[in-house]
């Protein structure tokens, strides 16, 4: 595919003469744009800034009359091919990087959202979200009404008429309660609000929000876009008018919460083994979830690829027949219990972090949700016997019976 195009517009080019290609082509292919030593890899551009030939094209770049690099801070093509290349994966027109996901939503919101609007925001978020908007958004005069994540009706009744936007992730960190977004697309559409999804969980291997009537995406690129725990990005993805043409571009150009080259490179390096590495993980993750349910200490198990997961019937329809890599669990006995089971381990990292080829066992109540008010938490639904298992790409005996001596540590 050739690739003759500004290197500041991401594009979602991806299809040949005759066909569109699919994700696992577009996730090796899409965003490659060759320099003259027309490497075959995609190239590391490590440069905080570029050279104009003389000071009418420096001036012309600046001010957008002729397109090209400028400076690092919003123009690099390393980044330019991580965007273009999950602009392609996500069917977004455009994608712009960040540093990290909590940079992506701050980034969306500090765009969109002035003094004065309101937010309509699932209960069930990452402790992070709720913080941006709670402790952050809320000191610059915009306000945040939280809402059942399953219930439409509760979205519909939030809104007033300083409401700008609809914010929620799907499946939620860490209950994996899901959004049904063609419900929530119609009710913010039909008052104008935008409907923006953190997709972290799912990635556009398995569900693409914007197919589902989105507005805006955002990621956590640090999570299964990386894959391997290396690095932390970010993204914002959606049409050219909502992301570029606007104060969402303005705001990181201005105050540059950038996504770094190496970043960009490790990431866009990773995401050319996300389809199957999303399909080995969400098939252990399977496993593991129907394993955690047979466990006598198991008291619940929330996994939408479960038939006994309330939302599993809208989990195969939107997510592609997958429950993704995540598994959260509850054992009896509080936060005691779940510690044990923490503390038993010999092999799955005890981390914050998920969607690693590592497996990773996360006590969220004091840890991703420890700065929470006890109040937030419950209403997130996080409670203290609740651990978050991101399932790897270990041998499923090999994670079991790591989890079989966590889970029978005695008190
Ligand atoms: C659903 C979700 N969104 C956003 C973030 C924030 O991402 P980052 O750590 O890259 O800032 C996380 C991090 O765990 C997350 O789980």
């Amino acid at each position: 595919m050739t690739m003759d195009r500004s290197p500041l517009s991401s594009t979602t080019e991806s299809f040949d003469e005759e066909r569109e290609w699919a994700l696992e082509t577009r996730a090796v292919r899409c965003g490659i744009q060759r320099s003259a030593f027309n490497e075959h890899s995609e190239a590391l551009y490590l440069t905080s800034s570029y050279v104009f030939e003389d000071a009418q094209q420096a001036a012309d770049r600046f001010t957008n009359r002729e397109p090209g690099m400028i400076y690092s801070r919003f123009t690099n093509p390393t980044v330019t091919a991580f965007q273009d290349r999950l602009a392609a994966l996500e069917g977004g027109e455009v994608c712009l990087a960040t540093a990290s996901g909590m940079s992506a939503i701050l980034t969306t919101l500090m765009g969109l959202l002035k003094a004065g609007d309101h937010v309509v925001a699932s209960q069930s978020l990452f402790g992070s979200s709720i913080q941006l908007l709670t402790g952050v958004l809320a000191r610059f005069g915009v306000t945040t009404t939280f809402v059942s994540l399953s219930d439409g009706s509760a979205w519909q009744q939030a809104i007033r008429p300083e409401t700008r936007l609809f914010f929620v992730e799907t499946p939620a960190n860490p209950t994996m309660e899901l959004a049904d977004l063609t419900c929530l697309s119609e009710i913010a559409h039909a008052h104008g609000l935008l409907l923006v999804v953190d997709n972290c969980f799912c990635t556009p291997i398995l569900q693409r929000p914007l197919e589902w009537g989105a507005d805006l995406v955002v990621h956590s690129a640090t999570k299964y876009l990386d894959g391997q725990g290396r690095v932390l990005g970010g993204a914002i993805v959606g049409s050219r008018t909502l992301v570029m043409d606007s104060p969402i571009y303005q705001f990181l150009r201005t105050a540059g919460p950038t996504m770094s080259p190496f970043n960009a490179w490790v990431c866009l390096k990773g995401m050319e083994t996300l389809a199957i590495r999303m399909e080995a993980q969400c098939a252990r993750a399977l496993e593991m979830a129907e394993w955690l349910e047979r466990q006598s200490s198991v008291v619940r198990v929330l996994y939408p690829g479960l038939p006994s997961h309330p939302q599993h019937a809208l989990a195969m329809a939107q997510q592609g027949g997958s429950g993704g890599a995540v598994v959260t669990f509850e054992v009896a006995g509080g936060q005691a219990a779940a510690w044990r089971v923490i503390d038993g381990l010999h092999m799955i990292s005890v981390t914050g972090n998920l969607g690693d080829t590592k497996s990773t066992l996360t006590h969220p109540a004091t840890t991703t949700h420890g700065r929470l008010t006890d109040e937030a938490r419950q209403a997130a639904g996080i409670t203290p016997g609740m651990l978050r298992l991101s399932v790897g790409l270990e041998a499923l005996t090999d994670l079991q019976c790591d989890m079989a001596r966590g889970l029978l540590t005695p008190p």
